[in-house]
């Protein structure tokens, strides 16, 4: 068993938690990545640690909290009790002025990071996964200092630069714990669909003269998102994900702008996404393309998660520790390296966890 921790009670931890009973009970492989990474399963993955920091969620049991408002992933699976009863966070920054009321913090005392992490050691948390909104810049670092005290490892889903940051991958490594992220980068979500595109075209020698990528939804995320504040780390992370399959990505990042652009009610968990790319390809002649792609985005995000959590055990039980560049670049859109393509990223990861003698399947060739 994989003994996970979550970090904010939302939608994706509603997707992931009820994701885990599916494929638990019967339902195959069918839309996973990997079936297996090493000896785990989806299956094998289970929840025993939540904090939050919604009167609506705090003293709840997970599978009660993870359908209260303003979370709106509906009941996709009959739930058993999990035992685990949500606790409460740390508030810092994780809830932006036009947040208050959505988020609806308790005024319950807060934990200090050592008592976090004494929890976390405790209750003997494998994988600590942050969840928290954007923006979170305080917080996230708040939660990632506690995993590493505990010698958690830690999987940071959202747009703040903490695998990427050297400290803490330093940090991780001197408490023999592993770090992945950052941002992760949904399964057919608008960042690796634009990747793949803008892949192509370099690769078939065409030239990127400007692209867009417009995302609108209708969740907490999105709401959470009009506030342009707490966006600089999201435009650049989505960004530079684009850019990076350029030649020279810096200079890309110039022509390439993406990022969150509104915030509709009835979408709900959809998210709708507009792609356009401008290109000259031969004799200098212009192709363009203008995608719209809709997707359940905490789907997307959960089907990359239920990877990164397994992968996070994997090498924390092989002794590799701190933020191994390769591990993230597959499933994280602001790994610590900058990667150019996806398919050359997970072979790379095949590749290393094959000097390890562990078995991924399905492996995808290419
Ligand atoms: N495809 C995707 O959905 C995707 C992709 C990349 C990144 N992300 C990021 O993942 C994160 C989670 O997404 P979500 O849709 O589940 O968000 P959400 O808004 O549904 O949930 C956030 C949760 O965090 C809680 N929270 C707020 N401050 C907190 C604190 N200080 N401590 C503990 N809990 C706190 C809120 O009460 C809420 O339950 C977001 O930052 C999102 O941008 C999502």
């Amino acid at each position: 068993m994989i003994r996970v921790g979550i970090v904010g009670v939302g939608n994706i931890a509603s997707m992931f938690v009820q994701s885990i009973h599916y494929y638990r009970s019967g339902g195959g492989s069918n839309g996973l990545i990997h079936s297996r990474i090493g000896r785990y399963g989806v299956g094998d993955i289970e929840v025993v640690y939540a904090v939050d920091i919604s009167r609506h969620k705090v003293g709840k049991e997970l599978t009660e909290a993870i359908f209260q408002p303003p979370n709106q992933v509906p009941k996709l699976v009959d739930l058993s009790d999990s035992g685990v009863i949500v606790r409460m966070g740390r508030v810092l920054d994780g809830v932006a002025d036009n947040m208050v009321e959505d988020f609806s913090p308790s005024n319950l005392p807060e934990p200090t990071a050592e008592d976090l992490a004494k929890d976390l050691e405790d209750l003997g948390v494998d994988v600590l996964v942050n969840l928290l909104p954007v923006g979170s810049s305080k917080a996230a670092r708040f939660y990632a200092e506690a995993a590493a005290m505990a010698g958690t490892s830690f999987v940071n889903c959202i747009p703040e630069f903490i695998a990427s940051d050297d400290g803490y991958n330093r940090l991780y490594e001197s408490r023999r714990a592993t770090l992945l992220g950052d941002d992760i980068k949904g399964q057919l979500g608008a960042t690796i669909v634009h990747r793949a595109l803008a892949r192509l075209i370099s690769m078939r020698g065409g030239e990127i003269v400007e692209s867009y990528q417009l995302n609108v939804g209708g969740n907490t995320d999105f709401k959470n998102m009009l506030e342009q504040s707490r966006l600089h780390s999201k435009k650049l992370s989505k960004s530079l994900a684009v850019a990076s399959t350029q030649p020279d990505p810096y200079d890309a990042l110039n022509r390439v702008f993406a990022g969150p652009n509104g915030y509709i009610p009835f979408l709900g968990n959809i998210k709708v996404s507009y792609i356009y790319i401008k290109a000259l390809g031969f004799m200098g002649l212009p192709v363009t393309f203008d995608i719209k792609l809709v997707v359940d985005d905490k789907a997307m995000a959960s089907s990359v998660l239920v990877d990164a959590v397994r992968l996070a055990k994997v090498l924390k039980d092989l002794g590799v520790y701190g933020a191994p560049p390769w591990a993230s670049a597959p499933y994280f859109k602001h790994p610590p390296n900058l990667v150019r393509s996806d398919e050359e990223a997970l072979n790379e990861l095949y590749v290393r966890l094959e000097e390890y003698g562990v078995k991924v399947e399905p492996k995808h060739t290419f």
